[in-house]
């Protein structure tokens, strides 16, 4: 039988054993995570096991970041199977607070990166980066890391987390792990699990729009409008229904005015009622 990563349910059970780490002068590797995990998750633990002494997982469905008609109460929870996920992957223990543990009577504290937290997906989820901003220094002080790993698949999280580490002088470096995708090139999400058979059929569709997408940026005089009008052509006619197509400043993910410089392409589409997101990189880097 696989073996499973233990389990803290506490701040104080986990103040004790990272602390004794620390006390040892191990490394400590950070993946935050909602659960339900996948092979992309692996690959951020396998990352963290290979650069750090040891490595937490927390498994917390933030009830911050997801907004009123969201899918809070049916995000996926599977916290056996992502225990021996974590064993697997080389994780020393997993951290899975309840929502009391987190949020204590009483709670008002937020975190709001302004700005970063209104463009692209915040401008349809308001509130979601404040709840992943709030939720992920509440989890960087409990656990404290060196280290701390996070998927390029939410591309604007991990460029508004750094952005909070750098602004509130944490003393954690975010490392950015490329998207793991499937092999027709749907990129792993524990979302996925929502698609009925013929949803996940059409969803890679998402990644070719996006492919197209590179393609026109390609072209001679091509702009950001030229690029995100063909990933509109790539999905008029399927059923993915486009919620919006950018292309940012890889750096600031400032919303960019030409394709000079590195560039991402991001998107948002609904499957259904799923919502799925997705980036690329455009020209040499970023
Ligand atoms: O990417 C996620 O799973 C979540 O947004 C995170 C970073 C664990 C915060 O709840």
């Amino acid at each position: 039988m696989s073996r499973s990563a233990p389990l803290l349910r506490t701040k104080r059970e986990l103040r004790a054993l990272v602390g004794g780490w620390r006390t040892r002068g191990l490394s400590i590797g950070f993946v935050p995570t909602m659960g339900a995990l996948h092979a992309g998750h692996a690959a951020l633990i396998r990352r963290a096991a290979s650069e750090c002494a040891r490595v937490v997982v927390s498994v917390f469905v933030n009830p911050l970041q997801f907004g009123p008609g969201e899918d809070y109460g049916r995000y996926p929870r599977a916290l056996a199977a992502d225990r021996k996920l974590c064993a697997a992957a080389g994780a020393a223990a997993v951290y899975a607070p309840s929502a009391g543990e987190m949020y204590p009577e009483g709670f008002r504290t937020h975190v709001e990166v302004e700005g970063l937290s209104q463009l692209y997906c915040g401008a349809y989820r308001p509130g979601h980066f404040r709840g992943v901003a709030t939720v992920v220094l509440k989890l960087f002080n409990q656990v404290r890391p060196d280290r701390a790993y996070f998927g390029e698949k939410d591309f604007q999280q991990v460029a508004l987390l750094e952005r909070m580490a750098l602004d509130l002088d944490v003393p954690c470096r975010i490392v950015r792990v490329p998207t793991v995708r499937e092999a027709d090139g749907l990129a792993m999400s524990s979302r996925n699990a929502y698609l009925s058979p013929e949803e996940r059929a059409a969803a890679p569709t998402l990644r070719a729009a996006l492919a197209a997408g590179a393609a026109a940026a390609r072209r001679p005089a091509a702009t950001p409008a030229s690029v995100t009008a063909a990933v509109r052509r790539a999905l008029a006619h399927g059923p993915l229904k486009l919620q919006y197509a950018a292309v940012a400043d890889a750096r600031t993910l400032e919303p960019a005015r030409d394709l000079r410089g590195p560039r991402r392409l991001l998107v948002a589409a609904h499957l259904g009622r799923t919502r799925l997101i997705d980036n690329l990189a455009l020209g040499r880097v970023g």
